[in-house]
């Protein structure tokens, strides 16, 4: 008789250069769902910005967060291999459109001009702007700001949500590469707001104690939702990850891994 050999293939995290100040990382990929499956099994190429904590960042060198989870947890459930590629947030979007990457995970939220160009799988997280000032400011809405210098990742909704109020060319409106160079740049005195994610912004409350600042929610900060997002007609990724992502809604693992990133909030 003999022994049959399993090769568990991790499936490399490829390495990118870009954004976030050039970091390497590495780790493993899903694993898939345990089919037994030939060495021509398609392995779809996984999008991020992973400077985004808590929900895509770099830990020790290895791509780690809340998403990371949410979409390692779709693969598996849906049956499909996936590989990690820290693209960046600019890039993301210019994968897709050239097809270096297959899907985009990256706390992207679903809008009606994002549609244009891309599909967005049924929403797994909601979200809403949040802004970020010292604690001694008298900003109490997001009008207040007017005049000020505001912090934002450029072509993010917290960048439209400025653009709304004060217009296109605001002349105080700093655009960023990244969240953590917006969120420095506060700390530095070199903006006197950030306007972002509520997740984002309410982890760096949490980490960074010494500082005193605050958060403000503006009345006109719509909800937001996360989407997972393909190029515009590729129903054959977008129909996995809808698949897995029912499941893990259903099973109840989308929920285990939101309370172990902001359970205890
Ligand atoms: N939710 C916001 C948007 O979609 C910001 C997302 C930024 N994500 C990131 N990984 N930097 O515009």
């Amino acid at each position: 008789w003999f022994k049959s050999l399993v090769l568990v293939v991790g499936v490399g995290l490829l390495v990118s250069a870009c954004g976030s100040g050039g970091q390497q990382s590495s780790g493993t990929g899903a694993s898939g769902s345990g089919s037994s499956s030939g060495a021509d099994e398609k392995v779809y190429v996984v999008g991020t910005d992973a400077a985004y904590p808590p929900f895509q960042m770099l830990e020790a060198d290895k791509i780690s967060g809340h998403d990371i989870d949410v979409m390692n947890a779709i693969a598996e459930a849906g049956g499909f291999k996936i590989e990690w590629k820290n693209t960046g947030w600019d890039p993301l979007f210019d994968g897709l459109d050239k097809g270096t990457v297959d899907i985009g995970i990256s706390s992207i939220t679903i809008t009606d001009k994002r549609k244009e160009k891309y599909d967005f799988s049924e929403p797994y997280f909601e979200a809403n702007q949040l802004i970020l000032v010292a604690e001694d400011s008298p900003v109490t809405k997001l009008a207040d700001l007017k005049g000020m210098k505001i912090g934002v990742q450029a072509a993010t909704t917290g960048e439209e949500v400025v653009k709304k109020a004060f217009g296109d060319t605001y002349q105080g409106l700093m655009g960023y590469d990244d969240m953590p160079s917006s969120v420095d740049d506060f700390f530095n005195g070199r903006v006197d707001a950030v306007v972002g994610d509520n997740g984002v912004l309410q982890y760096y409350v949490k980490k960074i104690q010494d500082k005193k600042f605050k958060l403000i929610k503006d009345d006109s900060f719509e909800k937001e939702y996360y989407g997972i997002m393909v190029k515009k007609g590729n129903t054959d990724a977008l129909n996995k990850v809808n698949e897995g992502l029912k499941k893990i809604k259903e099973n109840g693992k989308l929920q285990e891994i939101y309370n172990q990133y902001f359970g205890t909030n």
